[in-house]
């Protein structure tokens, strides 16, 4: 099984980053397929926490390859910002990082126009890194490419007509066009350059790792409940997370995707506009936040808070067809008396066990809770199982039953050490 792809079940920030880094060991390649630098992933490197938002989180290993797929938006900037953050604390990416040549890049339209929207009628609460706006461009078949832009004439050309076709709405908010295209061209020079030495076709690479037998992790970023599809569209990321959005994302066959595994944080957040029907707009919902350290690892907001939601795990356990799961920030539910978990949601007269696609529904449905027993022992620190407080072991199954997947990994803190296997030797790959 040399091939699993790691996603998120809720809105992101379960703690791929920790699981990715965990499993990065057995890997030999560590890909992302989607997304760009709207993701934050908290590693801890020397001691110290240090968030990538574009690199995959292996790089943190010296002799992992790390890949950006074609599904990936990249901003050059950022990217090379990341590369020299990473250069700085020794370690080298030169030889073992590569990005796809067809990936989309953004560029500073995108992020003045993904502004300017969040200040229209339709707030997202976007992470303003120009996500949305780069994917348009691409579904409107105008977008560059690393390889478009690499080829001066062909990025020449791009570039007048991306600012011909987007000159009103940047006229309209006080942008100055010409000065907009002298900045592009000012840093197309260097970043070109920069990001030269690592475009390659990853989906060859990937193809020639497959072959070699190699162990191949996809990282996903964001979450299920962010996906353009599955998601609580229209607040939503502008790509798919799901596990399904790895064939297109780097070019591999779904009859080549051997494993699933989701991301799942014992407890729910969200950053950003939409519905939440488990928030909790009380003191447990302050306590989660301070307990958790739930700020945005790229923005800096505060997320916003609430009970698990099995409504919301289970579909994507179902949409992913995900096979493992692995829980999170279990030891931030130390202390707590009455655990509360959503296990349906109610709309007028009627139930919803299944994740409803109506804005109204997903806008005003209540959740119906069970309630369990909390745990007021201390969680951190346990590395078996069975050493767990009863109440947790207990919350842990019934998480299980619930979603309809097992928990075979339990993350009880950011260090890799911090962490119970359930099931022992689990084959992940
Ligand atoms: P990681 O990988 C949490 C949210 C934004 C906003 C919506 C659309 O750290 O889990 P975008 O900038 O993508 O167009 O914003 O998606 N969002 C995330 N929320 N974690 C993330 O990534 C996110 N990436 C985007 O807050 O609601
Ligand atoms: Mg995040």
């Amino acid at each position: 099984m040399p091939t699993l792809v790691v996603l998120g079940t809720q809105w992101g920030d379960e703690g791929k980053g920790k699981v990715v880094d965990y499993l990065a060991k057995k890997a030999d390649y560590i890909v992302r397929y989607q997304g760009g630098n709207n993701a934050g992933h908290t590693l801890i490197y020397e001691n110290k926490p240090f968030v990538l938002h574009l690199i995959p989180s292996g790089i943190l290993f010296p002799k992992k390859n790390c890949l950006i797929g074609n599904g990936v938006v990249i901003d050059p900037k950022a990217l090379k910002e990341e590369v020299t953050f990473l250069n700085k604390k020794k370690i080298a990416v030169k030889g073992r990082f590569f990005i796809s040549e067809q990936a989309h890049v953004i560029l500073p339209y995108h992020k003045l126009i993904d502004e300017i929207l969040e200040r229209g009628n339709v707030k997202i609460g976007t992470t303003k890194r120009g996500i949305g706006p780069c994917y348009s461009d691409k579904v409107k078949r105008i977008g560059v490419r690393v390889v478009d832009y690499l080829e001066k004439d062909v990025f020449l050309n791009l570039l007048d007509k991306n600012l011909t076709e987007k000159a009103l709405i940047l006229k309209d908010s006080g942008v100055d066009i010409e000065d907009l295209k002298k900045e592009i061209l000012k840093d197309h020079n260097e970043l070109s350059k920069f990001i030269k030495p690592f475009v390659t076709d990853t989906s060859l690479m990937i193809e020639n790792a497959i072959k070699k037998n190699k162990k191949l992790l996809f990282e996903s970023a964001q979450g299920t409940l962010l996906d353009l599809d599955f998601g609580t569209y229209p607040y939503v990321t502008s790509s798919n997370p799901i596990a399904g959005g790895v064939c297109p994302g780097v070019g591999l066959g779904p009859t080549e995707v051997d494993n699933v595994l989701g991301v799942v944080k014992a407890y729910t957040t969200r950053v950003g506009e939409g519905p939440f029907t488990v928030e909790l707009f009380d003191e447990m919902g302050d306590f989660l936040r301070e307990k958790g350290g739930e700020y945005g690892a790229t923005t800096g907001r505060p997320r916003r808070c609430g009970w698990f939601d099995a409504v919301v795990v289970r579909h994507s356990v179902r949409v992913s067809g995900i096979k493992h799961l692995i829980l999170t920030k279990l030891d931030c539910m130390e202390g707590i008396d009455i655990i509360k978990v959503c296990v349906a949601y109610r709309y007028k007269s009627k139930v919803y066990k299944d994740f409803p696609a109506s804005r109204t529904v997903q806008k005003y449905a209540k959740p119906v809770y069970e309630e369990m027993a909390g745990f007021k022992c201390k969680v951190k620190g346990v590395t078996d199982f069975k050493k767990l407080p009863l109440n947790a072991q207990k919350y842990v199954k019934r998480l299980e039953q619930l979603v309809g997947a097992p928990i075979d990994l339990i993350s009880l803190g950011r260090k890799r050490e911090e962490t119970i296997e359930v099931t022992k030797n689990t084959k992940w790959f």
